[in-house]
């Protein structure tokens, strides 16, 4: 079974060929970081109209790395939310003309379903699981316990991770996104020059915070500018900044795990793609005899080959969940439970 995954949710227009699942024929992701950069962050309009530029472009090319034509697709499989509405439907509105002159069946699916299957890209994961779903719009806790079954333990109350890290890039004058700079970064810094905030929240609670540590690191910065007697590097900043970061994830996940009593961990979404988060979740992982999985970097950010893949088992188990294209519509706030 051939699935088509388009995703064109935020800033990536991607389309990938994914054969029985498991197989991944084509992966094409074009990224818009050349058009939002100068504005430190993405612009919707912008983001809208750039897809509706690469879009045909992109599908040309999954279907011609993958070796297939469009009429040897048996599905088609189209991030429908959450996200930005202008993005959105544009990959949704491409998957319906296709559907409709194809007469191709097509499946809507949840970005964060798509995130939270990733890892099934690579590796069969025995239900249930705790996933932190880390991103630039998304700092999720999940137990999941099936393919569509989805209980959401925990969430970020202001800002992502992913959107910390972005803000802390631009007040660094880093390029967007800033979580891959911050990262480089990072390498060279002490991370023990400087404690900033984390926000642990209630005792017991899932719930993440991340403005306040974003807070902290801006009036670092303005008292650096201001002539205090301040010697962090910019390397430095970004090392005790991610450390920060990191180490609420970790504490929260490990909490999940304990709370709900798995074992198993998935570490997903574009911040997952962080080696250093990688590790200490690793690190932790092993001290309490948890086992963690990550899906490999170029599925941790945004792409379709997840969006294939989410398609794929949620048709796989139920033939009637491809809609006609009439009624599929795209929805900025989704939710996936
Ligand atoms: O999943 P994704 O591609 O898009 C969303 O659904 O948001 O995630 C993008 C986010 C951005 O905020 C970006 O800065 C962050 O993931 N990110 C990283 C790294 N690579 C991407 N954050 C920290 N370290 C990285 N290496
Ligand atoms: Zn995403």
């Amino acid at each position: 079974m051939l699935v088509l995954g388009l995703e064109t949710s935020c800033d990536e227009t991607a389309a990938a060929v994914l054969k029985d699942g498991d197989t991944l024929l084509s992966n094409i992701i074009n990224d818009q970081n050349d058009i939002h950069s100068e504005y430190g962050g993405i612009v919707p309009e912008l983001a809208g109209r750039s897809h509706n530029e690469r879009v045909h472009r992109v599908i040309k090319e999954a279907v011609a790395e993958a070796g297939v034509q469009l009429r040897d697709i048996d599905l088609i499989a189209v991030t429908i939310g959450p996200g930005l509405i202008g993005s959105l439907l544009v990959g949704l509105n491409t998957a319906k003309g296709l559907s409709y002159g194809l007469k191709t069946p097509m499946i809507g699916v949840n970005h964060l379903e798509g995130h939270l299957l990733a890892i099934f890209l690579q590796k069969k994961i025995e239900f249930p699981f705790i996933a932190l779903v880390v991103s630039g719009g998304h700092t999720d806790l999940y137990r999941v316990s099936d393919f569509g079954k989805y209980k959401l333990l925990g969430r970020t109350r202001d800002d992502a991770a992913g959107e910390s890290f972005d803000k802390v890039g631009k007040m660094l004058g880093l390029p967007y996104p800033g979580g891959p700079a911050i990262e480089k970064l990072a390498r060279k810094g002490n991370a023990k020059a400087h404690k900033f905030p984390r926000a642990y929240l209630e005792k017991a609670s899932l719930d993440f915070s991340f403005s306040g540590l974003k807070t902290s690191v801006r009036t670092f910065l303005q008292q650096r500018e201001q002539g205090s007697p301040i010697t962090l590097t910019d390397e430095d900043i970004s090392a005790c900044f991610q450390n920060a970061v990191l180490d609420v994830l970790v504490d929260k996940i490990i909490s999940a795990c304990k709370k709900e009593k798995l074992t198993r961990i998935v570490v997903t979404g574009g911040v997952a793609s962080n080696s250093a988060l990688r590790l200490a979740v690793q690190k932790e992982a092993q001290v309490w005899g948890f086992e963690a999985s990550f899906p490999d970097p170029i599925f941790c950010t945004d792409n379709a080959a997840m969006i294939a893949c989410a398609g794929y088992h949620k048709f796989s188990q139920d033939q009637s969940s491809s809609t006609d294209f009439m009624v599929l519509d795209a929805k900025a706030g989704l939710s996936v439970e």
